[in-house]
């Protein structure tokens, strides 16, 4: 195959009228970062890994934070060498050769697609009971059929909303998201004032009720720290949509990996001060599988105001993850069309920098997908997408690595044949921590799109893209 047209130093579109505007620098980015990673992980996930994990969700919570940061530091070096959008997919259009790049093209939009639904699902959970009692809003057309309903509405709404954001301008939209932000870390702040004062080692025995390894439980769940580890993954990515925003940077080599490697960071430490938090001041069983677990443990605390505030700081943050992830898909969709991979017509921008058919053409099947699918099992397709991402990532830093080592870089992995190698075998045993019938789902979602690109992105990609 010739040069890709994503080129290590070269930005591919900075002359075309696909070009995107660059008005983003690192407080963006970070805050970018901060939006897309704290969410219904640290929100609801954590009721979720406490069952399948007990107290020792607390290991769940260090072993997928180790996993990803070792992913992040991945991710940062190859953003800041390549620049161009994409993500993982244009890294791996770059070192991988076109059949890697769609297919983790094709587990990103898996990823991006299935945060954006889920968010928006659980967004509807918290928002539904508000909008039935000031609005008098059916509760039959606030769930989907799986929870007794018609259709989840108020999750396409939270989805139009955002997506009208985002066409406004990336800029503008990206404001409104550090205002966001600043709001849902006063929240969790207050958790940890009320909630750390009653720490007692009590709670945390026995520390791991259900094991290390996935197993199947007698009632037919899969548990241990490593299905919960699996699942809690979701709490932690995000950063990587702030690596699709290269072409959108002010200063990218830079900024790019201060957004990344910073993000990360803030994250790790706020997700281990809740953590403990929670499982310190309450029994687990208390707060397992709860749907606002945070919330039910400040009400047994004896904090109803915190409990509401922190309720409707969800409701009015939460937007925050789908506005990241939403910026991310269309991102990656964009590059994918412009490269032939997908159809080429989509990859328009406005006058304004926004891709407005690409942005049209995700909210319309993420929206779908919303008013229709459980929540439960989202997440885990949603996690099993996003570690072929970071499988990927790593296994193109090493590469890149041995290929052209003199090849300026903006950020150098610590460590990158410790680091490298750590990320990619924690992805895959996180992979193979998800639950069987989730592999399952993934193995079919990847034979259709080799289908795909057999029928149609191969031969369209050579002929557009790749000279
Ligand atoms: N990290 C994001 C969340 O927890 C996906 O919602």
């Amino acid at each position: 195959m010739g040069m890709p047209s994503a080129s290590p130093t070269g930005d591919p579109a900075s002359s075309s009228s696909n070009a995107l505007a660059r008005t983003l620098s690192w407080p963006h980015l970070i805050a970018m970062g901060v939006g897309a990673i704290v969410g219904t992980g640290i929100l609801t996930l954590i009721g979720i890994g406490a069952d399948k994990a007990g107290p020792a969700v607390l290991v769940s919570f260090l072993i997928a934070g180790f996993v990803c940061m070792c992913g992040a530091l991945c991710y940062a070096e190859m953003a800041s060498t390549i620049t161009a959008s994409g993500s993982a997919y244009t890294y791996s259009l770059v070192v991988l050769g076109r059949m890697v790049a769609w297919m983790v093209g094709w587990s990103l939009i898996l990823e991006y697609s299935l945060v954006i639904s889920a968010v928006s699902v659980s967004w509807s959970g918290y928002a539904a009971p508000l909008l039935n009692e000031l609005f008098g809003m059916p509760m039959a057309i606030m769930a989907g059929p799986h929870a007794g309903g018609i259709a989840n509405v108020p999750a396409l709404i939270i989805i139009l909303l955002i997506a009208g954001l985002l066409l406004l301008g990336t800029g503008k939209s990206a404001a409104f998201n550090m205002l966001l932000v600043a709001v849902k870390l006063s929240a969790l702040a207050l958790f940890v004032w009320f909630a750390l004062p009653h720490f007692d080692m009590a709670n945390l025995s026995p520390f791991s009720p259900y094991g290390f390894s996935r197993s199947m439980g007698d009632d037919g769940i899969e548990r241990g720290i490593m299905a919960a580890a699996a699942i809690i993954f979701s709490a932690f990515y995000g950063f990587d949509a702030i690596a699709t925003a290269g072409e959108e940077a002010k200063n990218p080599k830079r900024d790019l990996a201060i957004g990344i490697v910073g993000s990360m960071l803030a994250c790790a430490a706020i997700y281990t001060i809740i953590a403990l938090a929670a499982l310190g001041s309450t029994h687990f069983s208390i707060f397992a599988n709860s749907p606002e677990p945070l919330a039910l443990i400040l009400r047994k605390l004896d904090q109803p105001f915190a409990a509401h505030f922190l309720a409707v700081t969800a409701v009015l943050t939460l937007p925050t993850v789908i506005l990241a992830f939403l910026y991310g898909q269309s991102r990656v969709f964009f590059v994918m069309a412009r490269d032939g991979m997908l159809p080429r017509g989509l990859a328009k921008v406005s006058k304004r920098g926004a891709p407005v058919r690409i942005t049209i053409f995700t909210v319309t099947v993420v929206g779908i997908i919303a008013l229709f699918v459980p929540l439960e099992e989202i997440v885990a397709m949603a996690n099993a997408g996003t570690l072929v991402a970071f499988t990927s990532v790593a296994v193109c830093m090493l590469i890149l690595r041995v290929r052209q080592p003199d090849l300026p870089r903006g950020f150098r992995t610590p460590l990158a044949w410790i680091i490298g190698p750590v990320a990619i075998a924690g992805c895959l045993y996180l992979m193979f921590s998800l639950p069987q019938q989730t592999l399952l789902w993934f193995l079919i979602w990847n034979l259709v799109g080799i289908a795909i690109y057999f029928a149609y992105s191969r031969r369209n990609s050579a002929r557009h893209s790749i000279s």
